[in-house]
């Protein structure tokens, strides 16, 4: 179901379509535009826009083909998203980086989310998950983003890096200073220069426990494994600033936006919330379905390292090339019936929310289980919760942000 098709989508010439506008995300009128550009012109050229000229990549398929190919499509040669950091102000991360140094940065982390670890996490997620969901109000209407998503993804981040609980507001502040789009009235920085600045905060205040986790022996947390990691003990700052703003990121505004959008997701879709409860072992499969039509990245993009032909099209060498995942995961040639969000759903887990190829993304069992804990819990103790009014979306083309979303559980 398409939140508002939108007509100017249907009558706009196609040369004039720019996808990489953030209002279409705010107010949901992306995907009329979307359907045409996967059916008339996958891989499409916008000549001009606020982030100079970018190519689209659209169809599931050609989102994957782009993927895998990263010795064309380069994380490093530009960025990751269609807006450019400036160049004074670069921060270099491993999601920035091609292989080989993306693949030996990759690897010093990685540890702390494999298999065993997560099922070492488990316990604290699902006590942590009880205790938020126990506190909140009945009969009265609140905030799930600020109440449940936020709590829940930051508590989850201050274990991942053992930060002070007490101060886990500043993560959720550095996440949204640096994924802000600084036109975005209600964002929390207005220029790149003051995000800059921000960042460098949150590198100083982080510098301070790596430099103590590096003079202690190794231990399970993420600033631990960087200061002992031989590819990022020596990082830069800026090379720093970069890994803790991805980790802090990554870690926190996708799963939070998945809490929040799956919960809007059932309300707008009773009879799937009558299919959960009757049968709640359907909740591994509902949580990608709901990180499908969530779509919490909604781009990321490449340069291309030199000129090549995809789609038909001429790629030129230094080309930005866009992949639109909130586009691929609505292809009806890869995903059947796209556009309806159905829980039980076949080969759910075949979504492109979390990329493919060697960035895809490292989390991504971890945010399965936080979001399959959610959900345990959620139907353990609520029969019902009812959303009183639309979400507030933030202003982005990168992440597809829920501000706020009212809500009362009733007692
Ligand atoms: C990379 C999405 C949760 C950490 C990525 C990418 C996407 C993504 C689209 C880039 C993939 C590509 O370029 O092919 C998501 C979504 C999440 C989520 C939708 C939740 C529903 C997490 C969590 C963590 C995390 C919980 C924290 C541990 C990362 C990191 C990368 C990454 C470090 C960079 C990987 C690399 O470059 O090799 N994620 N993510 N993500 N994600 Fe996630």
């Amino acid at each position: 179901m398409n939140a508002i098709p939108d007509r100017r989508a249907l009558q706009l010439p196609l040369e004039r379509f720019d996808v990489s506008d953030p209002g279409l995300y705010q107010n949901q009128s992306y995907f009329a535009y979307f359907d045409r550009l996967r059916q008339e012109d996958p891989v499409h050229w916008c000549a001009e826009s606020r982030f100079g000229p970018y190519w689209s990549i659209t169809r599931y398929k050609d989102i994957m083909a782009a993927e895998v190919n990263h010795q064309v499509f380069s994380s490093e040669l530009g960025g990751i998203q269609v807006l450019d950091q400036p160049k004074d102000m670069q921060r270099p991360s491993f999601i920035r980086m091609d292989p080989p140094k993306h693949d030996e940065q990759r690897k010093v982390i990685q540890p702390i989310v494999a298999p065993g670890n997560l099922a070492n996490m488990e316990p604290l997620i699902r006590e942590r998950t009880r205790r938020v969901l126990d506190q909140l109000p009945r009969n009265e209407e609140f905030d799930w983003v600020e109440r449940v998503s936020i709590e829940l993804t930051t508590l989850m981040l201050a274990t991942l890096f053992d930060f002070p609980v007490e101060e886990r507001g500043k993560l959720t502040y550095w996440s949204d200073v640096a994924i802000a789009d600084i036109t975005d009235p209600e964002a929390p920085v207005h220029s790149e220069e003051a995000r800059f600045a921000e960042l460098k905060v949150m590198a100083e205040t982080m510098g301070r426990l790596f430099n103590e986790r590096k003079a202690q022996a190794p231990g399970f947390d993420l600033l631990s494994m960087l200061a002992h990691g031989e590819a990022t003990r020596d990082m830069p700052l800026r090379e720093f600033m970069g890994n803790l703003a991805l980790l802090i990121v990554g870690g926190n505004d996708t799963t939070r936006n998945s809490m929040s959008g799956g919960l809007y997701a059932l309300h707008q879709h009773p009879a799937e919330w009558d299919k959960l409860r009757a049968d709640p072992s359907l909740i591994p499969n509902m949580v990608s379905e709901i990180i499908r039509w969530v779509t919490p990245v909604i781009h990321m993009r490449r340069t291309a390292s030199r000129d090549f032909e995809f789609g038909g099209k001429r790629i030129r060498a230094g080309d930005k090339v866009c992949m639109w995942y909130v586009s691929g995961n609505r292809d009806p040639e890869a995903i059947e019936e796209p556009d309806r969000f159905i829980i039980d759903r076949p080969r759910a887990r075949q979504h492109l929310s979390f990329g493919f190829g060697v960035h895809r993304c490292v989390g991504n069992r971890l945010a399965e289980l936080q979001l399959r804990i959610l959900w345990e819990e959620l139907l353990a103790r609520f029969d019902r919760i009812e959303v009183l009014g639309e979400p507030r979306r933030i202003y982005s083309n990168f992440i597809h942000g829920i501000r706020s979303l009212p809500v009362r559980i009733p007692g």
